[in-house]
């Protein structure tokens, strides 16, 4: 994004790209969002794209591609084993990252697969700054326990704090000490930490987690799925780095990782994955798990038109003005709402707009998954997706009971390059109207529960009729618009 000053006027994000290949999107009206809620168990993952106005459901895999990098796709070469295309990505990893080896991996989460079974033994623990859900899963599989020790700030819904997402270090070392080095899997810090609403990290905070790596010889993963905006908000708010090059500071958080991995998905606007290393140790350990899992050493699993996707993404990556627009029209999306008195998540952070659901349907009791029961409510009201990040996204335990998520949040992801200024405004206007509405609506509960991974799957009812009541004020108030 410019720092363009407006003459007259509010300032508001200016994107500094054009849009040049576009998506025909329709916008069901508010009788046919109601069905397709209930066509879908009142479950967003379950609604057809094709009934979605906004999807912000995830910026994974959807971020806009630029010119650029669809020219790449065209170059690709196909070779199952030494492909150019291998080499050049290869080539940027080590440019970017200033680590000698990768491993390429389909997506994140396989990155995730080698890791853990490569590390994780039954009994050790993993400490993080805070988990994400496939990282945990894989990290669990394998008989490790995570723990995640990010700053007390870090949980707290409201804060002017600007990193969130650090890591409370005297917690770490007292951890480490009271486990046993010898039990720590390894240190993993996630860059952009998804789900505390995509919060970053400073660079001080990361040469702490280091040192205290160091002090004990134990090996420090990062995630760098959503680096991206970590990056941008160390350039904003850590004073230390103002000076600093992304080239930079992307090379010195590499430096302080014994392991980089990613999700292509996120990093880079493209599809896959994969892990760097400098050392090559780790690398031959890992090695033998891809052409297992994922396939040959030089594609591992992906199609080689998204890896020169992927290529020039990285390269992409390294550009302010690209970065900075996700975090700005995120930052535009949650002080309107703040204005608007609805409750978010603050500072803004990175990978979307994420409402608390708890603040704003306060009547709504967790076991009738307040997050989940104002993603339905939204997509009645506008056809916008988001993604219940709450209680609904627990597992229940071994007896059954379920864990009661410490927030409920709903995330509004914005994809990068995907959204104009108007649709975002739009998406703004209606969660205004459904705040200022949110008496009537009522929670969830489920009618087809899986036993794992019951928010992809799962079916639910509203516990009233609340829904058609909403339907009902909403003609009330807005007539026969859309
Ligand atoms: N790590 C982080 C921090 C992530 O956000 C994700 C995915 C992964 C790892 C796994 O990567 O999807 O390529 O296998 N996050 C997506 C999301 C799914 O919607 O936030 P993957």
């Amino acid at each position: 994004m410019a720092n363009v000053k407006f003459f007259f006027g509010d300032d508001v994000p200016l994107e500094m790209h054009k849009v040049r290949i576009v998506q025909k999107l329709s916008l069901p009206n508010v009788d046919e969002r109601l069905t397709y809620m209930r066509e879908a168990g009142n479950n967003t993952f379950l609604l057809n794209n094709r009934d979605v106005f906004m999807d912000m459901l995830t910026d994974s895999g959807v971020n806009a591609m630029s010119d650029q990098q669809l020219a790449a796709m065209m170059i690709a070469d196909d070779s199952y084993a030494g492909s150019e295309t291998f080499t050049r990505l290869h080539n940027k990893l080590r440019e970017i990252f200033g680590m000698e080896y990768f491993l390429p991996a389909h997506q994140g989460r396989a990155a995730e697969n080698i890791l853990s079974q490569t590390f994780v033994t039954p009994g050790s623990v993993v400490p993080m700054n805070f988990h994400f859900t496939t990282t945990k899963s894989h990290i669990v599989l394998n008989g490790g326990r995570v723990e995640e020790i990010v700053i007390p700030e870090g949980l707290e819904i409201e804060s002017d704090y600007p990193f969130k997402g650090n890591t409370d270090i005297p917690r770490l070392r007292a951890l480490i000490e009271a486990e046993g080095a010898d039990k720590i899997a390894y240190v993993r810090l996630e860059a952009g930490t998804n789900l505390i609403g995509g919060q970053p990290y400073s660079l001080e905070n990361m040469r702490q987690v280091r040192e205290v790596c160091d002090q004990f010889g134990v090996l420090l993963v990062l995630d760098a799925s959503l680096l991206a905006d970590n990056l941008y908000f160390i350039k904003e708010r850590e004073a230390a780095c103002k000076d600093m090059t992304i080239r930079e500071l992307t090379l010195e958080m590499a430096r302080l990782s014994h392991i980089i991995y990613f999700s292509a998905r996120k990093l880079g606007c493209a599809r896959g994955g994969g892990i760097c290393t400098d050392d090559q140790a780790l690398y031959m350990k890992m090695r033998e798990l891809v052409p297992l899992y994922e396939g040959f050493l030089t594609y591992g699993g992906m199609s080689v038109r998204e890896m020169e996707a992927m290529t020039v993404g990285l390269e992409e990556t390294m550009d302010e003005d690209m970065i900075s627009q996700g975090p700005i029209f995120i930052e535009y999306m949650v002080n309107e709402l703040k204005r608007r008195g609805v409750p978010v998540v603050t500072p803004a952070g990175g990978l979307g707009c994420h409402i608390n659901a708890m603040g704003f349907l306060p009547h709504v009791p967790q076991n009738q998954y307040p997050a989940g029961a104002l993603a339905t409510a939204l997509y009645i009201a506008s056809g916008v997706r988001g993604m219940e990040r709450g209680t609904l996204s627990e597992q229940r335990d071994e007896n059954g009971v379920e864990p009661l998520s410490e927030m409920e949040l709903l995330r509004l992801a914005m994809p990068r390059r995907v959204f104009t200024l108007s649709q975002v405004k739009y998406a703004i206007d209606r969660i205004h109207w459904l705040h200022e509405n949110r008496a009537i609506v009522g929670g969830l509960k489920f009618v087809e529960e899986p036993r794992i991974l019951r928010f992809f799957f799962g079916r639910l009812d509203p516990v009233s009729d609340w829904q058609e009541r909403l339907v009902a004020k909403f003609k009330a108030d807005l007539g026969d618009t859309l």
